[in-house]
């Protein structure tokens, strides 16, 4: 089930059907120095999954990326309650009885200095006030980490495929931007000053929301994502 990727970095793939197409969802799992986890886009915390977790270090933040990516927060805090939950901006608007059951939160915000941010620093892509996506580097890994910035999907010969892959924007031979999230960027400025400050980032690896790993040439992407 863990899908290891790296010392103190794991994934977790769960299926995710929507109109006929598996988009599946990826949670990250990073062991920080002192042994305790850093959780990126929980997905649902199955008994299994608890016990996995346990063997590799407990469970210390849980991190909400983006004002979509809240799906199974609520569940997973409850099988890990002494975790401090971080959560995209705006999420506290959209849902305030999510955020005022669990113990320990606050938002990801500009100035905010979290104590894993020495190991796992973070990035808001700006001119996105709808979605507020952040991103984040595991140093140790040269990898990052996004969840709708991008989509990386192959492309089957199903009727869905071939009708919702063209609407939705997607390529799916290559990694590429859906058509709702270039249609969420507001202020393009805005959103191009965070893209080139990716570019700060040695980047190995790209651990994505939505589909496969990106491993070759990630850095190459980078340029892409400017908005034009
Ligand atoms: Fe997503």
């Amino acid at each position: 089930m863990l899908e290891y990727l790296h010392d103190n970095l794991w994934i977790v793939r769960q299926p995710l059907n929507l109109l006929g197409i598996d988009f599946g969802t990826v949670m990250t799992i990073i062991r920080l120095q002192d042994h305790s986890l850093w959780i990126h886009s929980p997905i649902e915390p199955s008994d299994e999954l608890g016990r996995q977790l346990d063997a590799l270090g407990s469970v210390k933040a849980v991190v909400s990326p983006n004002t979509f990516h809240h799906q199974y927060a609520e569940y997973f805090m409850d099988q890990f309650p002494d975790a401090h939950y971080f959560y995209a901006p705006g999420l506290e608007k959209k849902k305030p009885k999510m955020i005022s059951k669990i113990n320990i939160s606050s938002a990801l915000s500009f100035g905010t200095t979290p104590e894993w941010s020495d190991e796992v620093e973070s990035l808001a892509i700006t001119g996105m006030p709808f979605v507020n996506e952040y991103v984040f580097y595991h140093k140790a890994s040269c990898t990052l980490i996004a969840s709708d910035l991008l989509f990386n999907l192959k492309k089957n010969q199903s009727f869905w495929h071939k009708v919702l892959f063209p609407l939705m924007g997607l390529d799916g031979a290559k990694p590429s931007q859906s058509r709702l999230f270039k249609y969420f960027i507001r202020d393009k400025k805005k959103y191009n000053e965070a893209i080139r400050k990716l570019e700060q980032w040695k980047i190995d690896r790209i651990i994505i929301g939505h589909g496969g790993l990106i491993e070759k040439r990630a850095q190459d992407i980078i340029p892409e994502l400017i908005a034009v």
